[in-house]
């Protein structure tokens, strides 16, 4: 997605430089997972996940419904250590230094019910000490891309499903932080607003410097949004597939999603969720 960083970007002996120091300088930067195991008591949830996500990357997970996939995200958010194995973020192996590396969107969108959209979508930004003028003009410019023009000023329950987890998506990407976990973020969009919204996601992740573990249970979103695409096993989940959505991908989405070397891949996705082995 970052082409800044694809090895065949850099065309002069300058840029390749600069780009060398950037590596050089962000070494730790992203997510590492190795080992990964986790128990809830008797429940066996994740049975061994190691995953790399460099700065820049978007990686898809895809599995069946509790297989652990939230577990995973909480577990990188720092919210929770591993039965065993390690995680770093931005090479912070401490819980607590992991949460400060990430922005985590949660399943349910968790906005607070007494403030508006356009404050709910700005708490990051008065948390880290904007001022409410100051926030609010940050993030007004992104409300009419997503959808919510003329509902600023609105409370959470005088917006549909899809509305709330807009503002929840804008809130999450204005934390800044370098790395974003996103569980199931369009899950309650319909069919047109969610594509809407991944070409919008597209776009801000190829501008943007973020690391991103994005969960979902549409494979198709998983292979437009992706550098990789991990499939999961049902419960305790381990990765059954990695796979590599074809490059370069067309930025009309339409064409994207229709490509043959796209369709197979989804295709292929779809038997190894089905339980298919490789
Ligand atoms: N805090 C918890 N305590 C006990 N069991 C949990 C807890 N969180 C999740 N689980 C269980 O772990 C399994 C995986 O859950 P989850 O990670 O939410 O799956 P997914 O997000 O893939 O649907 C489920 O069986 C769920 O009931
Ligand atoms: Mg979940």
């Amino acid at each position: 997605m970052l082409t800044r960083l694809r090895e065949d970007a850099a065309t002069t002996p300058e840029q390749r430089e600069a780009e060398d120091a950037w590596r050089a300088e962000h070494r730790d930067a992203g997510v590492r997972i190795a080992g990964v195991r986790h128990s809830f008591g008797d429940l066996n949830v994740l049975d061994g996940i190691d995953l790399e996500a460099r700065p820049g990357q978007v990686i898809g997970m895809v599995g069946p419904s509790g297989c652990g996939k939230t577990t995973l995200l909480e577990l990188v958010a720092g919210l929770r250590d591993p039965s065993d194995g390690t995680i770093s973020v931005e090479g912070e192996a401490d819980a607590e230094r992991r949460l400060l590396g990430c922005a985590y969107m949660p399943q349910r969108d968790l906005l607070l019910p007494w403030q508006r959209a356009i404050d709910n979508a700005a708490l990051a930004l008065r948390v880290a000490g904007a001022s409410r003028q100051d926030a609010r003009r940050q993030v007004s410019g992104h409300f009419e891309r997503l959808g919510l023009g003329g509902f600023e000023e609105s409370r959470p329950d005088e917006l549909s499903g899809g509305m709330r987890q807009r503002v929840a998506f804008l809130r999450t990407l204005m934390a800044g932080r370098p790395v974003l976990l996103l569980d199931e973020p369009f899950a309650s969009l319909d069919a047109i607003t969610r594509a809407e919204l991944q070409g919008w996601l597209a776009e801000v992740l190829a501008e943007d410097l973020h690391t991103v573990l994005l969960v979902t249970h549409d494979v198709e979103e998983a292979l437009y949004l992706s550098d990789r695409v991990l499939v999961l096993t049902p419960r305790p989940a381990r990765i059954a597939a990695e796979l590599e959505p074809p490059e370069p991908r067309a930025s009309d989405r339409a064409a994207a999603v229709s490509s043959p070397a796209f369709t197979e891949l989804r295709q292929r996705a779809l038997r190894v969720l089905g339980g298919e082995a490789e």
